[in-house]
């Protein structure tokens, strides 16, 4: 009787021990949420994403107002989806939110508030020029994701970018399209992505998953 309680004492001083060098050697418990690092560029990128997805829906609701254009309205929504999702991000890595006080056509980023000034002037003045002026925010929203794509393997990170560059080639097809029925010779020329590769989102169907 007595040995056999020295053993089990034994045994709980073992296991004791192992799991105090286990600690000491970093080997801690799993917990259920592991935490990711997340590197200043990619803190950075998601910064300047969420206000380039303010920047594509305030530009297309202000357009909204001068056109009355059905696809401006539409994919303002769209693009408050798109702002929301990288909102969450933030939130869930600790990243002050650029957008935190959202005001119309309001941007702590001065290129894009430039670009906003820029594009809403642009698109007054014909509603052909609001369709091109929405074919320009997809191709430099497309060109931006693209290399914040590269730039970073953390999981929810990648598939949010995925999910927003699906959404902007299905706009970037929708204006492309509306502005063939306008003027079937008002082609659009790349400014960001390579001419090819607009050619090739515009030529292939509307992706599912995402608008
Ligand atoms: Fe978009």
């Amino acid at each position: 009787m007595e040995s056999k309680l020295h053993t089990i004492l034994a045994m709980i001083v073992i296991s004791s021990l192992v799991m105090v060098s286990n600690l000491l050697a970093g080997n801690r418990p799993q917990r259920s949420s592991i935490s990711v690092e997340i590197s200043q560029n990619v803190k950075e990128d998601l910064i300047q994403l969420r206000e380039e997805e303010k920047l594509a829906r305030d530009v297309y609701l202000y357009l909204y107002t001068v056109w009355d254009q059905w696809i401006f309205s539409n994919i303002a929504k769209s693009e408050q989806q798109h702002m929301d999702a990288v909102k969450k991000l933030l939130e869930k890595y600790d990243i002050e939110d650029p957008a935190d006080i959202d005001i119309q056509g309001k941007f702590q980023n001065q290129d894009l508030q430039d670009l906003y000034d820029e594009l809403t002037a642009e698109g007054t003045p014909s509603v052909e020029g609001a369709l091109y002026v929405g074919a320009t925010i997809e191709d430099l929203d497309l060109f931006d994701i693209y290399r914040m794509i590269g730039e970073t393997d953390i999981i929810d990170v990648s598939n949010v970018y995925e999910n927003l560059s699906r959404g902007s080639r299905n706009h970037l097809r929708s204006f492309l399209g509306q502005l063939m029925l306008f003027d079937e010779d008002y082609a659009y020329e790349a400014q960001f992505l390579d001419q090819d590769e607009v050619d090739e989102i515009y030529s292939s169907p509307m992706e599912s998953g995402h608008r």
